[in-house]
């Protein structure tokens, strides 16, 4: 790639067809800001995979803490990390493995009920873990809050715990809009049950028809930037009525040599162990920014983070 957008000829970058990416790029670009919604995911697409060979932990994981659960809590719910590797799988499908999350996500929400988790204790909880967003984290978020994009983050994890991890990080914009498991507490501050319908990976399609479809703000832009770290987060714009260009960024963190084809064939742009958001950065600037930015230099800048 010459000189123009970097970050998309970067060897961690693989697209199937590079020719649609630049085209869906310069229709976005063409419509603008106001056409346009970025959908994304949380754990492990928002924030890191692991950092110094060490993995950063999911909002589950934040809760792991003495201030909100016990030993014994802990051990339970490490038991069932087992799931795990079954959420990744390559060689069981999404069918095969959704009964499996609903059980898991129902275990670990039980075992946390019985732990009497109090609300004000989450805040010292957050701070006290190694949670991290991805590098360049602040640049996505200031620019789609300065431009009064739209930012919808559909995950299955913590809501209340997701709320404090980039509220920490400052970056607690008007512009985002929440979808995600909330912790119901009782008038005095206790947990006492999870709200709504349960969220896992594997159904988020549900919640974008379910919540999604209704969210005012994202009404009117037929535009979305989907951004996520598994297969399932590729239902999470289901609910956009009448998309236009829809564009999707998959971060493949683990089980590369295993999961890249299928990754490749289901994502429009696939990152290899990338812990940064240069490549999403890129495009916000081109979409943004440098409205009139060939597609080239776009490209060129996505490959540029070699
Ligand atoms: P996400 O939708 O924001 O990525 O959140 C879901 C992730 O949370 C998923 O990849 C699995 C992970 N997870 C844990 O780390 N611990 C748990 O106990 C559960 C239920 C999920
Ligand atoms: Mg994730």
């Amino acid at each position: 790639f010459p000189m123009q957008m970097p970050e998309l000829a970067k060897c961690s970058v693989l697209m199937r067809e590079r020719s649609r990416v630049e085209e869906t790029i310069h229709a976005m670009q063409r419509a603008g800001a106001g056409s346009l919604q970025v959908i994304s995911d949380f754990d492990m697409t928002l924030t890191r995979f692991a950092h110094n060979g060490k993995r950063v932990p999911t909002t589950h994981n934040i809760l792991d803490n003495r201030l909100l659960i016990n030993e014994d809590c802990t051990r339970k719910v490490n038991l069932l990390n087992t799931y795990y590797p079954i959420e990744i799988d390559a060689s069981r499908s999404a069918e095969e493995k959704l009964p499996l999350m609903v059980e898991w996500w129902t275990k670990v929400h039980e075992l946390l009920i019985e732990q009497k988790i109090r609300r004000d204790m989450l805040a010292h909880a957050v701070k006290e873990s190694s949670a991290m967003l991805r590098d360049g984290y602040k640049v996505f978020f200031e620019c789609l809050a300065e431009h009064q994009v739209p930012l919808l983050i559909f995950s299955a994890g913590v809501g209340d715990v997701l709320e404090e991890v980039i509220r920490q990080n400052h970056v607690f914009h008007p512009n985002i809009h929440i979808i995600s498991n909330y912790m119901d507490f009782d008038q005095t501050g206790v947990l006492q049950a999870f709200k709504g319908q349960l969220i896992h990976t594997f159904n988020k399609r549900e919640g974008a028809l379910s919540h999604a479809a209704g969210l005012r703000e994202l009404q009117g832009r037929p535009n979305v930037v989907l951004m996520g770290d598994s297969l399932g987060d590729l239902t999470m714009a289901d609910g956009v009525s009448e998309p236009q260009n829809v564009l999707t960024i998959g971060f493949l963190n683990d089980q590369v040599e295993e999961r890249k084809e299928s990754y490749i064939n289901s994502f429009d742009v696939v990152l290899v162990k990338d812990e940064t958001l240069d490549v999403p950065n890129c495009l916000l600037v081109a979409l943004l920014l440098k409205t009139n930015q060939q597609p080239l230099e776009t490209m060129q800048c996505i490959s540029n983070f070699l």
